[in-house]
């Protein structure tokens, strides 16, 4: 099987086949993740609160993100990998989003990067990576990068000119080159009207089922997702809970290690 590129992602919306992403951060799960057949991995700036344990997402750096960025680009092999600007890395100039972004795919390995927010804050810096031939993949409605702006992690798109505004946005991302947009946590049904709208793929979390694809967070499938949106999809955080508290049990017994453990 051909390796999954930007354009190939894109026609799977025309094929009328959806589209599954997932996050991961790591060497292990990324390789595990492309090995079952996911479409698209994305090295998510969710990294910072999945991963690190922080609040939000706005501390992660650069530096940090191309490091769990090189170790899944090291593992997939088959998927394509859309890697996260972090915040306060394509806001200053456009200049500083092309060389940020170049280090995620001449560095880091990525195929593509992922930038928050609606095309009169944010299209200089899109228009200056597209030029760069870098692949850009937008994403509206809940932006955590904004969440300070929004006043916490909220569903957006509720109101008729929120709605209209995001329809308008994801318009323009889509004429601007974009090839995809993530749509967060928005209503359904605007979700539904934005995918019919675009020729390029939707990708949605908390979004509803009729969006061109799905992403969820890796964590938030095995166990770790609190979210209204999430499923657990396996309990994997029990099974570590629980061999965990078996190793310790059996160490403090001194039933392990057994003789098998032993070298001769
Ligand atoms: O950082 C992230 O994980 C995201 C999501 C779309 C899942 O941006």
């Amino acid at each position: 099987m051909a390796r999954m590129t930007v354009p190939r992602f894109v026609a799977k919306k025309a094929a009328g086949e959806k589209l599954a992403m997932l996050t991961a951060y790591d060497f292990p799960i990324a390789s595990i993740v492309d090995e079952v057949g996911i479409d698209a991995i994305l090295v998510g700036d969710s990294c910072a609160m999945t991963v690190m344990g922080r609040e939000t997402t706005l501390s992660i750096t650069v530096d940090e993100l191309l490091h769990h960025a090189k170790t899944v680009t090291d593992a997939a092999k088959n998927c394509l990998v859309v890697a996260d600007l972090p915040f306060m890395s394509y806001h200053v100039s456009p200049e500083e989003a092309v060389r940020n972004a170049g280090r995620f795919v001449a560095e880091g390995g990525a195929q593509a990067v992922k930038l928050e927010g609606p095309p009169r804050r944010i299209g200089r810096a899109i228009h200056a990576i597209l030029n760069a031939d870098i692949p850009v993949m937008a994403h509206l409605g809940l932006t955590p990068q904004s969440v300070h702006q929004f006043g916490g992690f909220k569903v957006q798109g509720r109101d008729e000119s929120a709605r209209a505004r995001m329809k308008s946005d994801a318009l323009e991302l889509e004429k601007m080159g974009c090839f995809g947009v993530v749509l967060e946590c928005v209503p359904p049904d605007l979700a539904q009207e934005i995918s019919s709208s675009l020729t390029i793929p939707t990708i949605g979390i908390g979004a509803g089922s009729k969006c061109d694809g799905q992403i969820l967070v890796i964590y938030d499938i095995l166990g770790w997702g609190k979210t209204r949106f999430a499923k657990t999809f396996a309990d994997v955080r029990g099974l570590i809970s629980s061999a965990v508290g078996d190793y310790i049990g059996e160490v403090k017994a001194g039933t392990f290690p057994a003789k098998e453990h032993e070298y001769k």
